[in-house]
């Protein structure tokens, strides 16, 4: 059975999203952030604080590497941002695009303060990052979803549908 990779900007409801899926479909859920956060006992803020980014991205592409179980998995918005990941993503299963525009996106995070990157005082510098990554996500995603305005449900039905 194929894996089942659910991709896209912070914010945009991949965790929500998986395990609303994995609800309906069956399939086991890995959250590649909480894996991330259980295997080194540290919060994610803390590993950026303390290790940096780099460290940080290269638990990640270790946590996608690993993590092929044919279930479904919930990755970190940034995931894309390796070329190596990219390739891996394209290549081991089906991967999902929840797509989400900015604006929608700055609503959602607008109090949020467990994401090290998100800078809810910097808009611009923020619309940037996720400009620069939009294409990323476009060239992954074999199914993109529209997900602003939608309930999990529908977008689940959505997805459980295309797959
Ligand atoms: C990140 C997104 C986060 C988390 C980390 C870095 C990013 O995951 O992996 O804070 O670079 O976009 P979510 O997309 O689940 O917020």
């Amino acid at each position: 059975m194929k894996t089942i990779y659910l991709i896209g900007f912070m914010g945009c409801g991949k965790t929500t999203i998986g395990e609303s899926l994995s609800e309906s479909t069956g399939k086991t859920l890995v959250d590649i952030d909480e894996y991330i956060v259980e295997k080194y006992q540290s919060s994610i803020p803390d590993i950026f604080a303390n290790k940096g980014e780099e460290t940080f991205r290269a638990y990640e592409s270790e946590a996608l590497q690993t993590e092929t179980h044919g279930g479904i998995i919930s990755t970190g918005g940034g995931i894309v941002q390796r070329e190596e990941n990219r390739e891996f993503l394209k290549n081991n299963g089906i991967v999902v695009y929840l797509s989400l525009p900015f604006h929608t996106i700055v609503e959602r995070l607008k109090k949020d303060s467990n994401r090290p990157l998100w800078d809810t005082n910097n808009e611009n510098q923020m619309e940037k990052l996720y400009k620069s990554r939009l294409w990323m996500y476009e060239t992954c995603a074999d199914i993109t979803i529209n997900v602003d305005q939608k309930s999990v449900e529908e977008i689940t039905e959505e997805i459980t549908t295309l797959l």
